[in-house]
């Protein structure tokens, strides 16, 4: 749906239409859920016996409007796993609310998944990461959250959840080390690194960026944090990893006018297409190995 036509409060039926809409049209249960982040999208180009369901076509699912993402879901095997892709994510900054921004994960809870994969394109802080790295998200710093837009503010419903969900261990060691294994076996290492959601669309000053790095930030981007507080709060495993698009700049560099954010982020997207070939081989071989320790 359309920003102005979404609802702007959710109950639990209404995650649970959207989910029988979801079963009605696609033979497979999900056990795995995976939001592919700008980019990343052609990851769903490689599941098997894909049921591809356009998001207009389930009820109350918001509609990104940015370039790189899709829209739709793609349902299938992956690595043999019943898997669920949201080909495309919405953004707080596009104007939706938190919650309806994590309204396609309480869909995903509700058709039964265990484990939620979440992956972007961060800017890489950490000066020891390059373009085109992959970072396994360790923790996250929840900075909108933090100054009130969290997606569980408002009325908790305890069949969901509970009222002060834990964060302290958000993303989980066994699926982190599980990830280490895979990328080892493909012969490289992910970075590990922390990830700091700002609400965007503006990119960093070079003063927000020593700032975020002085609080502990290893990458910075616009999404995840309230599709992982989402799926935590509904007790929903959680692997994150972000493909480090580009590296920031912590001085203030020459520019040629207001063109400048539009062409980092085609970078933004560049970096994602040239990196989706390994990203795609990493997912595979996880899910692959996802049954051993
Ligand atoms: N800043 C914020 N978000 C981003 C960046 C960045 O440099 N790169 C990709 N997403």
């Amino acid at each position: 749906m359309k920003l102005d036509s979404l609802p702007t409060t959710y109950r639990r039926a209404d995650y649970e239409k959207a989910a029988a809409t979801i079963r009605r049209d696609s033979r497979h249960t999900p056990r795995i859920g995976i939001i592919t982040g700008s980019g990343l999208g052609p990851l769903a180009d490689v599941v098997q016996d894909a049921d591809v369901i356009p998001y207009r076509q389930i009820p109350g699912f918001p509609i990104s409007t940015v370039e790189g993402h899709a829209g739709q879901l793609v349902l299938g095997t992956l690595g043999r796993q019943p898997v669920a892709i949201m080909q495309g994510r919405v953004h707080y900054y596009e104007g939706y609310s938190m919650a309806q921004v994590a309204f396609p994960v309480r869909t995903l809870q509700a058709l039964g998944i265990e484990s939620l994969l979440v992956t972007n394109a961060a800017g890489g802080i950490n000066e020891s990461f390059r373009p085109g790295d992959l970072m396994l998200i360790t923790d996250h710093i929840n900075f909108v959250g933090m100054a009130g837009a969290n997606p569980l503010r408002g009325p908790n419903d305890p069949q969901l959840g509970p009222r002060f969900p834990n964060m302290s261990l958000a993303y989980d060691p066994v699926l982190r080390a599980r990830a280490q294994r895979a990328a080892k076996g493909l012969g490289f290492t992910l970075q590990e690194g922390v990830y700091i959601m700002l609400a965007g669309p503006s990119f960093e000053t070079p003063a927000d960026l020593r700032f975020l790095r002085t609080i502990g930030a290893d990458a910075v981007g616009m999404s995840t944090v309230p599709e992982v507080i989402v799926a935590r709060h509904g007790g929903t495993r959680v692997l994150g990893i972000s493909l480090i698009s580009n590296l920031v700049s912590f001085h203030p560099v020459h520019t040629t006018g207001t063109g400048d954010a539009e062409a980092l982020h085609h970078e933004v997207l560049a970096t994602g297409a040239a990196a989706v070939p390994r990203m795609v081989q990493l997912i595979t071989h996880l899910l692959e190995s996802w049954d051993e320790a």
